[in-house]
This record gives structure tokens, sequence and C-alpha cells, in this order.
């Protein structure tokens, strides 16, 4: 909630900036904390969806590991606090640079993608005289049901190791001397809202944790990944943490004993960040009119890149309430937040908030149009 007191606060600062309230993410963590935990679960967070170091040094207090994905990413996460012993490195394409700092951290563990990888992750673990776990992140062919662009567990994805090569795949983890099986990882895409697909993920795990560990590959740890969605029409509402977490454990098969965990990025971080910005201009179109923001794709890309809705009100107006279309600066007509927005009369000067934007938000802004990156404030020290 951005009480008056808090807008007032806002505004006498220069926008566009994002803004985070620590309570939510401080009570988001806390009941996905709780949930996971009365469950046996263990919860890795998702740097990519906000590596912000006050946001991170948060989550890493909480006691959750880090699923990073790239070499910077491994690094950042231990400097901001995330033990290097529940620190996973996952990603398609690792580079040999990156691989070697990651081993020479000491992370607990690789997701490998193919049996190309694992050679490459051998073959530099052996130069450098160490052993590399490594988990093997199977594309189990299940379907996310959420938007294409963010589904990653299909035939159709780069991501994950095939299930036909899967068998090729154990062979050759048997030749490599210097790797540790630790077990397998699953992600099938994010902003997942119908939680019954999780279900048939654990009815794939089951019969490969059966197959697996007939074949001497019983998995230590299975890392089931993450993608639960948030209320982007209902930026208040915590995710349905408890909902999420008991399908894995009623649904995954009660003689598994491996280590469960899970990589949360955009439920534990959306709700607590917004965008906040200025009315630049309100110019009339010939068949709507524009509510042109000092903030844009730049700042947050996910309406421009996924016709993503974020809720979007006017801090500042009390009149009528009119419809607009909410545009951002840049020289690109895909820079636009909503058309049929619902706004009480808006005017140049009014303050904007763009909300549910703590994930995937301040990560993907760019310099395009050579824009300054946005500041970010706090609410601990408003
Ligand atoms: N684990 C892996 C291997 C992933 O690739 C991802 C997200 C996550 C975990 C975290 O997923 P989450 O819990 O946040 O859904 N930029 C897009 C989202 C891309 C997600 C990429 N992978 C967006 O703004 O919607």
């Amino acid at each position: 909630m951005i009480t008056r007191e808090i807008t007032e606060k806002l505004g006498k600062h220069q926008t566009p900036f994002y803004y985070y309230d620590l309570d939510i993410l401080r009570e988001t963590l806390s009941v996905a904390s709780r949930e996971a935990a009365g469950r046996g679960f263990h919860v890795h967070y998702a740097v990519k969806a906000n590596f912000n170091p006050v946001i991170m040094k948060i989550i890493a207090k909480q006691g959750f590991g880090a699923d990073c994905v790239s070499g910077n990413e491994v690094e950042h996460a231990i400097a901001c606090g995330f033990p290097v012993s529940e620190t996973v490195f996952a990603g398609v394409g690792k580079s040999d640079t990156e691989i070697e700092k990651a081993l020479r951290l000491g992370i607990k563990c690789f997701n490998a993608e193919s049996a190309e990888e694992l050679n490459v992750i051998d073959s530099i673990a052996g130069r450098m005289g160490k052993k590399a776990p490594v988990a093997l992140r199977i594309n189990p062919n299940v379907q996310a049901h959420t938007i294409k662009p963010i589904t990653t567990g299909t035939d159709e994805n780069k991501f994950g190791i095939r299930l036909p090569d899967l068998d090729n795949v154990l062979d050759r983890l048997k030749e490599l001397q210097n790797l540790r099986y630790r077990g397998i990882h699953f992600h099938i895409g994010s902003q997942i809202t119908d939680l019954n697909v999780y279900r048939n993920l654990c009815t794939r795990i089951n019969e490969l944790w059966q197959w697996l560990t007939g074949r001497g590959f019983g998995p230590e740890d299975i890392n089931v990944g993450g993608g639960l969605g948030v209320s982007y029409n209902d930026p208040d509402r915590i995710p349905p943490f408890a909902d999420y977490f008991n399908i894995f454990s009623t649904s995954l098969d009660s003689r598994i004993r491996s280590t469960i965990s899970f990589e949360l990025g955009r439920s534990l971080t959306a709700n607590c960040g917004s965008l906040v910005s200025r009315v630049l201009f309100v110019k009339p179109g010939a068949l709507e009119t524009f509510v042109i923001l000092d903030a844009g794709m730049t700042e947050l890309i996910r309406p421009a890149l996924y016709h993503a809705r974020h809720s979007i009100k006017n801090l500042t107006s009390t009149g009528p309430v009119k419809k607009y279309t909410v545009v951002g600066p840049v020289c690109e007509t895909t820079d636009t937040f909503g058309r049929n927005i619902q706004l009480p009369e808006t005017r140049r000067g009014d303050l904007i908030v763009i909300r549910s934007a703590g994930a995937y938000g301040e990560v993907m802004a760019s310099r395009y149009n050579m824009r300054s990156l946005p500041a970010a404030l706090f609410s601990d020290s408003l």
C-alpha cells in the first residue's frame, strides 16, 4: 500500500525511480519460508529476478540459498551473504571463465544442461584438481501454460537435457572422473498461475526418480525450479505459497528421500517493488488520449516485451476517472504500458506508480536512447 504519507515523500524525489517496500518483501519472505520449511523444503532465490544488493541481503538473511545464471551472479550472491554451500549455477551457456570462477568459489552445484557441458566442466575441474558437483537439468516436456517467451520445459525449448538423450548422458557421467553427481533439476517456466501444471511436473519427476534410482543414479537433491506466478491485477496479494508447496508435498512420491529445493524469483520480489514516474505530457490522439510518462520501456520492459499488464495508479489526482493509453518517452511504438487504463483525470506533473515491478524490472533496465538507469529508493530509509 502506498499511503498519502509515502506519496508525499516519494514526490520529493527526481523520477523515474524504483521504490521498494521492504516490509512487503520481509512479509512475503516469511510466508514463503514458513510454508516451505513446514514441508521440509528448501528455497533458493533466483537472483535474476532482482539483484539489487539491499534486496539480496534481506533475502540472504532469511536463510535462502541462491540460484544463479552467470558467474557474476554467483560472485554477487556470495558477496551479499548467501552461503556458497547453498549457491547453485544454472544456465544453458556457461563460459569456461564462469565455470572456473564457480569452481574456485566452491559452489554447491552446477546444473548442467548437456553432455557437452559435462565434458567441459569435467575437464576444467580436472585441470584445477577439483571434483565438480553437478546436477542434470532435465527438460521434462511439461507444458507450463504460461506465455511462450517464458516457457522453458518443452521440446521446443533450448533448455535442459531431453528425455530421449538422458541414457547417453548417464553413460557419459559414469566415465567422467572429475564430476560428482548430486541430482536433478527442472524449471518449466515463469509466471505460472495454473498450479495444476506442477502436478504434471511431479508425475514426471516421480517417473524419473524411479528410473534413475534403478540405474544407480538416485538423486541426493531434486531441484524443481521456480515459476510461481503473481497477481499483476491485484498487486497487494501475497502469492499462494501454501497451495504451491502443498502440490509438491502431496504429489511427489512419498518414497523419495532426496532434498527438495525450489528456485523462486518473481513470487518473492515482484510485490515489493514499484516504478514511480511523473507525467510529462497528456496528449490527445486521434483515437485515444496518451499519458506520456518519464519512465518507459528502458525502466520496465515487461509490457513492451511480453505485453504484460501491470497495475497503474495516479497517486496525485482525485479527478473524475477517464481512459488513457499510458506510454513512455522512448522512440518505439512498443513503449506502451497499457491501453484503456482507467485513471483519475491526469495532468502534467502527476505522480504515477506502476506496481508489481520488483521482479524483472530494475534488472532488465537498459540505457537505450542513452537514458540513465533508474535509481532505487527503499521504505526503510525514505
Ligand atoms: N530457475 C530457472 C532456471 C529460471 O530460468 C528461472 C527464471 C527461475 C528459476 C525463476 O523463475 P520465477 O520464480 O521468477 O518465475 N523476464 C521474464 C521472466 C524470465 C524468467 C527466466 N527464468 C519476465 O519478466 O516475466
